[in-house]
């Protein structure tokens, strides 16, 4: 069975960074995260360490949080990646600018053998190639937010990637106890292409008063298994992020993704789901 490599750079230390970083920390790799500055690089520790924590408090971290811990390099720019490195994953905020540099100055820091990988949710990983000398050794790996809860990784192919790559990728996945599902670079990927548009026509059918919001949901949750409906599962990931990923998956795949009207005003009241409350239901 394949192992996770021995020496990972993650790029950026934010949600999912800090969650990748810990996944292969607590899988035996070494890890060196790339943050911007010092107060970014002590709250990224700060996260990996509360992180691993709750992993040793359910009794699923193999050896003690300090020991994990000694593993963990924090790096100032990306410049300074080892060239023993033998996978990079990005993890910067979703700006293609801001990816591409710190994609190019991994890639001369560490062996041309390295395999870089992005954690885009939604831009083009074959865009993003373009930047990169060696865009043969360069793939998409989407983990899921909670990284360590979240059992699945979309490994996304683009246009020049080493078909070889794929099977290494799948493989790191699995040793790290999820599951790889392999996707052609396209928009939404998998995952987002069909969970939004589930999302946009539950929220089109309550505006057409099909059923309201909790009918809609126990629906999909009591009569197709979903362990959450499209309403409430929108209200988790935020109505100004879900609208945002429409608007982007419209333009590029069509009207099916057009954001309905109620969510558009939902999102200019301010109703964006868990975080401000309210959004298709309420929370205390
Ligand atoms: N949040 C999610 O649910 C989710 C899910 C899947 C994929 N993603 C994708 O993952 C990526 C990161 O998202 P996030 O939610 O972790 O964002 P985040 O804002 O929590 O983290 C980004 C981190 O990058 C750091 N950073 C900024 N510029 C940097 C630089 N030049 N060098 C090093 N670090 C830098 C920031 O300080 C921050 O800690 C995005 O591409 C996003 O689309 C997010």
């Amino acid at each position: 069975m394949t192992a996770v490599p021995a020496w990972v750079g993650v790029i950026g230390g934010g949600r999912m960074g800090a969650g990748i970083a810990q996944v292969f920390l607590a899988a035996g790799a070494h890890v060196a995260v790339v943050e911007a500055g010092g107060e970014a690089a002590e709250a990224a520790r700060g996260r990996l360490s509360d992180g691993l924590e709750e992993t040793a408090r359910r009794g699923k971290l193999a050896g003690d949080v300090a020991g994990v811990l000694a593993r963990l390099t924090l790096l100032d720019s990306a410049a300074e990646l080892d060239a023993a490195t033998e996978l990079v994953v990005e993890a910067v905020p979703e700006r293609a600018d801001l990816k591409a540099d710190v994609l190019r100055a991994a890639e001369s820091a560490v062996g041309p053998g390295a395999v870089l990988a992005t954690n885009t949710s939604s831009l083009s990983v074959t865009e993003l190639a373009a930047a990169l000398e060696r865009p043969t050794r360069f793939l998409g790996l989407h983990f899921f937010n909670p990284v360590p809860a979240s059992k699945l990784v979309e490994v996304v192919v683009a246009a020049e990637t080493d078909p070889a790559l794929v099977g290494t990728a799948s493989g790191w996945v699995r040793a790290l106890g999820k599951t790889d599902v392999v996707v052609k670079d396209s928009p939404g990927f998998a995952s987002s292409r069909l969970g939004v548009l589930l999302g946009l026509e539950a929220i089109r059918m309550l505006e057409e008063g099909v059923a309201d919001a909790e009918a809609i949901d126990t629906a999909m949750e009591l009569g197709y298994r979903h362990p959450m409906g499209p309403l409430r599962s929108t209200d988790l990931v935020g109505l100004d992020v879900r609208l945002a990923i429409a608007e982007y998956l419209h333009r590029t795949l069509g009207e099916r993704f057009a954001p309905p009207q109620l969510l558009r005003d939902k999102v200019a009241a301010g109703e964006l789901g868990r975080k401000t409350g309210k959004g298709f239901h309420t929370y205390p």
